[in-house]
């Protein structure tokens, strides 16, 4: 009872949509096709590529050009460094056309000189989600990382940037100097000692005293 229920209700909803789509009334007999369902189907799928840009207006040719446009516009104020003004050209390029990895890695250069470094690791982020071979936007996030002080995460997007880039001199300098940055750094238990611990293990009565010690049976047995 309740199944029959379920599809009568179904299809008075169907009817409903159809006549009011299509601007009919069931009892408008006269407009029953003659073609086959097939045929109908068939004719649908030769229009679509005529319709598909009229139905998607952010990929519309129209749109892309004026994305493309206000990106060369935010490049430009970069440059300029009006990192503002070009941050609202390459969000209004983004509104246009969300699927262009290149408008969230340039957002991403504005929020850095504007000390936004989260904002532009969000949007390295969202480029690589585009376009996970964009060794630009792992160098960028590389060095908004850096900027707060995240060395490891840092390492990690600087090794993935000369991955896919294995030439570029910029990115072999910015992970070395991650790298140098994490060994500077005080882990979290020598911090809490109060020591230095870098430069005690570069200390050479230290080194030889620890190797000493490792040389004790007494203290191998610990
Ligand atoms: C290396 O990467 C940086 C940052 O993405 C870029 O500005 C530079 O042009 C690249 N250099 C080479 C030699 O490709």
């Amino acid at each position: 009872m309740g199944l029959w229920f379920y599809i009568c209700f179904s299809c008075s909803v169907a009817i409903q949509c159809l006549e009011t789509v299509f601007k009919i009334r069931s009892e408008d007999v006269q407009l029953a096709a003659p073609y086959t369902l097939e045929e109908v189907f068939s004719q649908a799928h030769l229009q679509k590529d005529d319709i598909t840009p009229a139905e998607s207006p952010s990929s519309a040719p129209a749109a892309m050009e004026k994305a493309e446009q206000l990106k060369d516009e935010g490049n430009n104020y970069m440059k300029e460094q009006r990192y503002e003004a070009a941050l609202d050209c390459y969000s209004q390029a983004v509104e246009l056309d969300p699927n262009n990895a290149v408008y969230f890695c340039n957002r991403a250069a504005a929020h850095s000189q504007l000390g936004r470094h989260h904002d532009a690791i969000t949007d390295c982020e969202k480029a690589i989600s585009i376009d996970a071979k964009y060794s630009k936007a792992y160098g960028r996030m590389g060095r908004a990382l850096a900027a707060m002080s995240k060395y490891k995460e840092a390492i990690g997007s600087f090794q993935k940037a000369l991955d896919l880039d294995p030439e570029n001199e910029s990115y072999k300098s910015y992970l070395k100097i991650s790298e140098q940055k994490v060994r500077q750094v005080p882990s979290p238990t020598s911090a809490g000692w109060g020591f230095d611990m870098a430069s005690l293990m570069n200390n050479p009565a230290f080194v030889s005293m620890a190797a000493g010690l490792m040389q004790d049976p007494q203290v191998q047995q610990l």
